[in-house]
């Protein structure tokens, strides 16, 4: 089984910033390495990001999805439409969703059905929040809303995981080296368990607070494929400079 693709993914969540060309352009210019690139703007300005990226080793993503094709759901974007508007991925089951807005497992589980239906990698987030930690139960809370929140039929090949406790987005915090790598590992057991063989090549990413004095940390963390990146995605020089740190071998 081949080990699983080494990502940079950025999330702007309700952002955008300032000088999108001139971002997009200074992206256009990385040079095609074994580190996968992506970033999941708004979905009002995803068309304009995938269209200037056009050509470049840098994919774009989707944040969000209705687990619907089509039909009378106001507000809401479909996994078709993301996939028209050039993306390649799309993420499920965010933190800032399952908590702010109420989605639960099997809701976020009709959503990765409905983006690997279309061909995109889903990033389906999971992890635990403060209080679950501290009860001393971050693996089994994250071990079983993985299980839930991916679909009876999932496509392993378009299947990436992202591991983001709630309590290190956008706070400052990361987890300790051992409990990334712990979870990590508790994940990767719980996917070869469902799914054997099949689920070596899923890549594992890290998210909450990664930045570009913490990255090559958290990077070396054993199968830690990645990051999946807030706040700092939004500055291109450091976005850059996350890259950079994925880039760097490992054994
Ligand atoms: P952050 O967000 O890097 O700003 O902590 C990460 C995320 O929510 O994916």
């Amino acid at each position: 089984m081949p080990k699983p693709q080494r990502w940079m993914i950025g999330n702007w969540k309700m952002n955008a910033p300032p000088g999108l060309q001139a971002y997009a352009q200074s992206l256009s210019k990385r040079e095609a390495t074994p580190v996968r690139v992506a970033l999941c703007p708004p979905a009002t300005i995803l068309q304009r990001l995938s269209d200037a990226l056009h050509g470049a080793p840098v994919m774009t993503g989707g944040q969000d999805c209705h687990a619907a094709d089509h039909g009378a759901f106001t507000g809401s974007v479909s996994a078709p439409m993301i996939r028209e508007a050039g993306a390649r991925l799309c993420l499920a089951g965010h933190s800032e969703r399952r908590l702010g807005l109420g989605e639960r497992n099997d809701i976020i589980a009709g959503k990765v059905e409905a983006i690997q239906r279309q061909g995109l990698i889903a990033v389906v987030c999971v992890g635990e929040s403060q209080a679950t930690r501290a009860a001393g139960e971050a693996e089994a809370f994250t071990v079983r809303q993985l299980g839930e929140s991916l679909p009876m039929a999932t496509r392993t090949e378009q299947l990436i995981i992202a591991y983001e406790p709630v309590w290190a987005i956008g706070t400052g915090l990361t987890p300790r080296r051992d409990d990334i790598a712990a979870m990590h590992a508790a994940l990767r057991k719980a996917l070869v368990i469902r799914f054997g063989e099949d689920a070596e090549s899923i890549a594992i990413l890290y998210g909450g607070s990664v930045n570009p004095a913490n990255a090559r940390t958290i990077l070396d963390v054993p199968d830690v494929a990645g990051c999946l990146v807030g706040a700092a995605s939004l500055d291109p020089a450091a976005f850059a400079t996350l890259i950079a740190a994925a880039e760097v071998d490992r054994p």
